[in-house]
Protein backbone atom coordinates (compact mmCIF):
# COMPACT_ATOMS: atom_id res chain seq x y z
CA UNK A 1 0.00 0.00 0.00
CA UNK A 2 1.53 3.48 -0.79
CA UNK A 3 0.60 4.91 1.96
CA UNK A 4 2.34 2.68 4.56
CA UNK A 5 5.27 3.52 1.76
CA UNK A 6 5.50 6.98 2.25
CA UNK A 7 4.66 7.44 5.83
CA UNK A 8 8.19 6.69 7.07
CA UNK A 9 9.51 9.24 3.99
CA UNK A 10 7.05 11.88 5.16
CA UNK A 11 8.54 11.38 8.71
CA UNK A 12 12.37 11.48 7.32
CA UNK A 13 11.57 15.05 5.31
CA UNK A 14 10.05 16.18 8.06
CA UNK A 15 12.82 15.80 10.87
CA UNK A 16 15.63 16.90 8.25
CA UNK A 17 17.28 19.34 10.53
CA UNK A 18 19.35 20.70 7.27
CA UNK A 19 16.68 22.38 5.87
CA UNK A 20 14.45 25.00 6.16
CA UNK A 21 10.44 24.08 7.38
CA UNK A 22 9.36 25.76 3.88
CA UNK A 23 11.99 23.64 2.51
CA UNK A 24 10.73 20.58 4.25
CA UNK A 25 7.26 21.45 3.74
CA UNK A 26 7.86 21.56 0.14
CA UNK A 27 9.77 18.32 0.17
CA UNK A 28 6.47 16.82 1.32
CA UNK A 29 4.23 17.98 -1.40
CA UNK A 30 6.64 16.74 -4.11
CA UNK A 31 6.82 13.23 -2.77
CA UNK A 32 3.16 13.37 -2.39
CA UNK A 33 2.81 14.71 -5.79
CA UNK A 34 5.49 12.31 -7.37
CA UNK A 35 4.08 9.36 -5.69
CA UNK A 36 0.36 9.55 -6.04
CA UNK A 37 -1.33 9.55 -9.35
CA UNK A 38 -4.07 11.59 -8.49
CA UNK A 39 -2.61 14.31 -6.86
CA UNK A 40 -1.96 16.83 -9.28
CA UNK A 41 -1.71 20.02 -6.65
CA UNK A 42 -0.15 19.81 -3.77
CA UNK A 43 -0.02 22.43 -1.29
CA UNK A 44 0.16 24.26 1.95
CA UNK A 45 -2.29 27.23 3.21
CA UNK A 46 -1.73 28.72 6.72
CA UNK A 47 -3.46 31.05 8.48
CA UNK A 48 -1.69 34.47 7.59
CA UNK A 49 -0.94 36.33 11.11
CA UNK A 50 -3.81 37.86 13.23
CA UNK A 51 -6.13 37.81 10.20
CA UNK A 52 -9.21 35.87 9.49
CA UNK A 53 -7.36 34.61 6.17
CA UNK A 54 -5.14 31.95 5.20
CA UNK A 55 -2.14 32.48 3.12
CA UNK A 56 -0.45 29.94 0.39
CA UNK A 57 2.70 28.21 1.81
CA UNK A 58 4.83 25.87 -0.18
CA UNK A 59 2.95 23.91 -2.94
CA UNK A 60 3.79 21.78 -6.36
CA UNK A 61 1.75 22.19 -9.51
CA UNK A 62 0.26 24.88 -11.28
CA UNK A 63 0.76 28.22 -9.53
CA UNK A 64 -2.26 30.00 -8.46
CA UNK A 65 -3.57 33.31 -8.28
CA UNK A 66 -5.41 32.19 -4.97
CA UNK A 67 -2.85 33.20 -2.83
CA UNK A 68 -4.85 34.50 -0.18
CA UNK A 69 -8.55 33.15 0.74
CA UNK A 70 -10.69 34.82 3.33
CA UNK A 71 -12.15 32.23 6.11
CA UNK A 72 -15.32 31.40 4.45
CA UNK A 73 -14.36 31.38 0.95
CA UNK A 74 -14.32 28.35 -1.15
CA UNK A 75 -13.35 24.95 0.08
CA UNK A 76 -10.10 25.87 2.10
CA UNK A 77 -11.76 28.96 3.73
CA UNK A 78 -14.57 26.65 4.93
CA UNK A 79 -12.26 24.40 6.40
CA UNK A 80 -10.36 27.22 8.19
CA UNK A 81 -13.75 27.73 9.84
CA UNK A 82 -15.19 23.92 10.46
CA UNK A 83 -12.48 22.52 11.43
CA UNK A 84 -13.48 19.23 9.37
CA UNK A 85 -12.04 17.42 6.45
CA UNK A 86 -13.26 18.31 3.61
CA UNK A 87 -13.08 15.83 0.77
CA UNK A 88 -14.99 17.46 -2.58
CA UNK A 89 -15.54 14.13 -5.12
CA UNK A 90 -16.74 16.49 -7.69
CA UNK A 91 -16.06 19.85 -7.37
CA UNK A 92 -18.94 21.10 -10.28
CA UNK A 93 -21.63 20.27 -7.48
CA UNK A 94 -19.91 22.63 -4.67
CA UNK A 95 -21.42 26.51 -5.24
CA UNK A 96 -19.18 27.80 -2.50
CA UNK A 97 -15.46 26.66 -4.22
CA UNK A 98 -12.34 28.86 -5.64
CA UNK A 99 -11.22 27.05 -9.37
CA UNK A 100 -7.66 26.89 -9.79
CA UNK A 101 -7.72 25.11 -12.64
CA UNK A 102 -9.94 23.89 -15.51
CA UNK A 103 -8.87 20.18 -15.11
CA UNK A 104 -9.62 19.99 -11.41
CA UNK A 105 -12.22 16.99 -10.90
CA UNK A 106 -11.77 16.77 -7.38
CA UNK A 107 -10.00 18.08 -4.16
CA UNK A 108 -9.52 17.23 -0.38
CA UNK A 109 -8.28 19.45 2.57
CA UNK A 110 -7.22 18.28 5.68
CA UNK A 111 -7.11 20.69 8.82
CA UNK A 112 -3.63 21.00 10.69
CA UNK A 113 -4.13 21.65 14.42
CA UNK A 114 -1.67 22.84 16.64
CA UNK A 115 -2.33 22.66 20.70
CA UNK A 116 -5.40 22.09 19.22
CA UNK A 117 -6.15 25.01 17.41
CA UNK A 118 -6.45 25.40 13.70
CA UNK A 119 -3.98 26.57 12.31
CA UNK A 120 -3.71 25.87 8.02
CA UNK A 121 -4.48 23.04 6.00
CA UNK A 122 -2.99 20.54 3.24
CA UNK A 123 -4.97 21.37 -0.17
CA UNK A 124 -4.67 18.87 -2.61
CA UNK A 125 -6.41 19.15 -5.97
CA UNK A 126 -7.01 15.90 -8.37
CA UNK A 127 -7.81 15.78 -11.90
CA UNK A 128 -8.97 12.21 -11.42
CA UNK A 129 -13.39 12.63 -10.29
CA UNK A 130 -14.13 10.65 -7.20
CA UNK A 131 -10.18 9.45 -6.44
CA UNK A 132 -10.44 10.29 -2.62
CA UNK A 133 -11.30 7.50 -0.07
CA UNK A 134 -10.86 7.62 3.54
CA UNK A 135 -7.44 6.07 3.01
CA UNK A 136 -6.65 9.04 1.79
CA UNK A 137 -7.91 10.98 4.92
CA UNK A 138 -6.06 8.63 7.12
CA UNK A 139 -2.67 9.38 5.37
CA UNK A 140 -3.40 13.07 5.20
CA UNK A 141 -4.26 13.44 8.79
CA UNK A 142 -0.91 11.77 9.54
CA UNK A 143 0.98 14.06 7.13
CA UNK A 144 -0.59 17.14 9.08
CA UNK A 145 0.44 15.63 12.85
CA UNK A 146 4.07 15.69 11.67
CA UNK A 147 4.14 18.92 9.86
CA UNK A 148 1.81 20.26 13.29
CA UNK A 149 5.56 18.96 15.18
CA UNK A 150 7.53 21.25 12.86
CA UNK A 151 5.16 24.96 13.53
N1 LIG B 1 -10.05 25.18 -4.74
C1 LIG B 1 -9.68 25.80 -3.50
C2 LIG B 1 -8.77 26.98 -3.73
C3 LIG B 1 -7.32 26.63 -3.67
S1 LIG B 1 -6.77 25.87 -5.08
O1 LIG B 1 -7.38 24.53 -5.14
C4 LIG B 1 -5.14 25.75 -5.09
C5 LIG B 1 -10.92 26.23 -2.74
O2 LIG B 1 -12.03 26.16 -3.25
O3 LIG B 1 -10.75 26.67 -1.61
Amino acid sequence: MIFETLKPQVLSLVIDASKTIDERLLAVCELLENNIEYYNWVGFYFKNGDKNELKLGPYVGEPTDHTIIPFGKGICGQVALSNENFVVPDISAQDNYIACSINVKAEIVIPIFVNEVNVGQIDIDSNTPNPFTTNDEQFLEFVCRQVADLL
